[in-house]
């Protein structure tokens, strides 16, 4: 048995739906399935039931994660573009401010000509976080221009929006990009055959434009699970959610690309790893490692961790089973089981 040695790695834009949506997803049982996947840091996104755009609700769940977590963890805060007198009370105490310009679950999409008001009002230097895709690249362009204050688009799915953040470096602008697996490994075909499973914001696109982010990863600067769980219930449903979810299939798709020669290892720890750590000032802490077997498996519904219990990627092979966690210094994972006690992870900011 081949083992590989990594870093913690770091998510930052997971969902896991605590509090509010805890049918979905809980602190344990979706810091459970990033240990399972490699990940010892989440950055949680703020789009639950009620979203994250007060104080109060901030405070409400980070008790709530404080009791359950087994990884260390993150928050971003919401706005809707009202709610500016929050963000000096809450700004050490999250990882970034996210802001929704499109359509997506949980109804929180922004009027976009309030976008530059936001950006003033967002204090010091941590990151502003868009839901953007490429109809609004407009308005963050000149948004940007206006108001250079350190942006990260999330989830780039196609050649034309992974082009804007390209020009916008080159123009000077603060800007980085993630990518998700699920937007590098699925065709739109996919997307239909999977139906309600392969359903999720931005859509799947086709494989030109997975070809063109193929060939431009020194452009993407991270890779993100956009880990968005939601019952088979409602997927089944006649009006299904978007998102699905990614924090267990992240690693060994990447490292299944490394394999085939379409990623380097080195790429691979700095977009998992490296570049996350310094965009979002997390400490990193040599004592906090994965071990993980490179042999071939199968990924399988059965044996995830995630709540929600399914992966578009249900019968995929793939190289890269995570084996064992250490969080600073602690075994909290070994084959499959969680050793770490709830509670056991750190809040950071
Ligand atoms: C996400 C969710 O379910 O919260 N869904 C998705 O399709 N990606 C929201 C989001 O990241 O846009
Ligand atoms: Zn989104
Ligand atoms: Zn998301």
């Amino acid at each position: 048995m081949s083992i590989l040695t990594l870093p913690g790695l770091i998510d930052v834009h997971v969902h896991l739906r605590d509090p509010g949506q805890t049918h979905k997803e809980d602190f344990y049982t979706g810091t459970s399935a990033a240990l399972a996947g490699g990940f010892t840091t989440v950055l949680d996104m703020p789009n639950n039931a009620e979203p994250i755009t007060t104080v109060e609700r901030l405070d409400a769940k980070i008790a709530s994660a404080h009791k359950q977590i087994v990884s260390d963890i993150g928050f971003h805060f919401g706005t809707l573009g009202d709610n500016f007198a929050e963000f000096e009370k809450v700004i050490d105490r999250v990882t970034g401010l996210k802001v929704y310009m499109n359509v997506t679950t949980g109804n929180f999409k922004i009027d976009a000509d309030s976008l530059i008001e936001i950006y003033k009002a967002w204090p010091g230097s941590k990151p502003i976080l868009l839901h953007a895709e490429d109809d609004v690249s407009d308005i963050v362009f000149k948004t940007l221009a206006a108001v250079p204050k350190q942006t990260h688009i999330c989830h780039v799915s196609s050649e034309a929006e992974l082009t804007f953040v390209m020009k916008a470096k080159e123009k000077g602008l603060p800007i980085t990009c993630g990518i998700t697996p699920h937007h590098l490994f699925l065709t739109s075909e996919d997307g239909d055959k999977l139906g309600a499973y392969g359903h999720m914001k931005p859509f799947l696109k086709s494989q030109k434009d997975i070809d063109f982010i193929w060939a431009h990863m020194d452009a993407v600067d991270l890779i993100e699970s956009d880990h968005a769980p939601h019952t088979r219930e409602e997927k089944d449903s006649d009006t299904p959610p978007f998102g699905v979810p990614g924090l267990e299939t992240t690693l060994p798709l990447m490292l299944t690309a490394v394999a085939e020669g379409k990623l380097t290892q080195a790429q691979l720890i700095e977009k998992l790893h490296t570049t996350p750590a310094r965009l979002f000032g997390i400490a990193v802490d040599e004592a906090t490692k994965v071990e993980v077997d490179m042999s071939e498996y199968e990924i399988k519904n059965k044996d995830l961790l995630t709540k929600c219990g399914w992966s578009p990627f249900n019968g995929r092979k793939v190289v890269g089973k995570v084996k064992t966690v250490y969080l600073h210094g602690t075994k909290v994972f070994e084959n499959g089981k969680v050793l770490a006690l709830p509670g056991s992870g750190k809040i950071i900011s």
